[in-house]
């Protein structure tokens, strides 16, 4: 199929062919199905599929299920009301860092659902990315839940960026990123337009997995000295979703550059290790901000090393070499991120007395 053929398939829009009395065979569908630039119709036939990781994806999403409102916040209301339970620094900590993953999932919901989702043309992934808009808008209501719990001013967290130099340049950046296919006009189908797009996905791969992880780390810290455990739990419950995200993500850019290796060329690969670098280093120096000399045992040399050691494996997950061969310094944050206690937490408890039609918490 030339570049043009290709190019009119996909611009060919929803159910707009002449009736024609032909069958496509399931071959012919798979043949002509990509992550971009394929044959849609807009009729989100999931049957065959072409990308079935992303129809797995779809339904480990399901089965990930959970609402902000049955994490127990009364510790943490009761912490945050106590002058004594947390210091001036770990509350500012702790308010910057959810004014910026509310920012962030907040402009993640819009990107998904305005610039991304219109370009897929293949519906196993086009489900998968409704999905993922969904969990970003319960995100965007974890914190809201977690805004109201605490009794904080909108204002103070939402709008922090507004007076916070350091927020809004890091807003400003992540902005940048992922606005760069945000023109209405803008249209995947030449070389240029298709490694922009490719481009903005692994945008997302550095939105899901590199600037949620040090907000991330802060409320684990915290939680790892008994401060502040609904809010953790809470983020635990968002972190298993960002991780369905980055799977997502880095299936859909491997795959393009399968379905299109022109687009991986050695200048675009420098530029998104760059892009990368970038990311770590401005990430790296929000963190610093944030935490000053240091905040319960957690040292900007540690955040350092540990924003490296994610970093590294952007790349790798790419098909890229590590850039710095740090270490994780902190090995305990498995507990936190690789499911296992919410596992245990929600599958034993909340999801099936959800399913029940009950919402306690045990
Ligand atoms: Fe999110
Ligand atoms: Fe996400």
């Amino acid at each position: 199929m030339t570049t043009e053929e290709t190019k009119k398939e996909s611009t060919s829009g929803l159910f707009q062919e002449e009736f024609t009395a032909t069958k496509m065979t399931n071959a012919e569908i798979v043949n002509r199905r990509r992550v971009i630039n394929g044959f849609d119709d807009g009729l989100m036939q999931v049957s065959p599929l072409k990308h079935p990781w992303a129809y797995d994806i779809f339904n480990t999403m399901i089965k990930n299920t959970w609402v902000p409102q049955e994490v127990p916040m009364q510790l943490d209301v009761n912490m945050w009301n106590d002058p004594e339970a947390l210091t001036e620094q770990e509350r500012t900590v702790y308010e910057r860092s959810l004014a910026f993953v509310s920012n962030l999932d907040g402009l993640q919901t819009n990107n998904l659902a305005c610039n991304i989702i219109r370009h897929i043309t293949s519906p196993e992934i086009v489900l998968a990315i409704t999905r993922q808009t969904y969990e970003e808008a319960l995100h965007v209501q974890s914190y809201a839940t977690l805004v109201e719990a605490l009794a904080l001013d909108p204002e103070s967290v939402y709008g922090l960026y507004r007076t916070d130099q350091d927020l809004y340049e890091k807003n400003q950046t992540v902005l940048a990123a992922v606005s760069k296919i945000a023109d209405p006009q803008f249209k995947t189908g030449t070389f240029e337009t298709d490694q922009m797009f490719l481009e903005s996905c692994i945008g997302n791969i550095i939105l899901e997995g590199i600037y949620f992880y040090s907000a991330f780390l802060i409320f684990y810290v915290l939680r790892r000295n008994n401060k502040m455990p609904g809010s953790a739990e809470m983020i635990q419950f968002i972190n298993r979703d960002e991780d369905m995200h980055l799977q997502l993500f880095i299936k859909i850019s491997n795959t393009i550059k399968e379905e299109q290796p022109e687009l991986w060329t050695p200048e675009f690969q420098a530029q998104i290790r760059q892009n990368v670098v970038d990311a770590v280093s401005m990430e790296y120096q929000w963190g610093a901000a944030c935490i000053g000399s240091g905040i319960l045992g957690l040292t900007p040399a540690d955040l350092k090393e540990y924003l490296q050691f994610v970093g590294d494996m952007r790349l790798l997950a790419l098909g890229l070499e590590k850039e710095w061969n740090s270490k994780n310094p902190f090995p305990w944050i498995d507990e936190f991120t690789q499911g296992s206690m919410i596992e245990v937490n929600f599958f034993e408890g909340t999801v099936r007395e959800y399913q029940t039609g009950t919402l306690e918490w045990e």
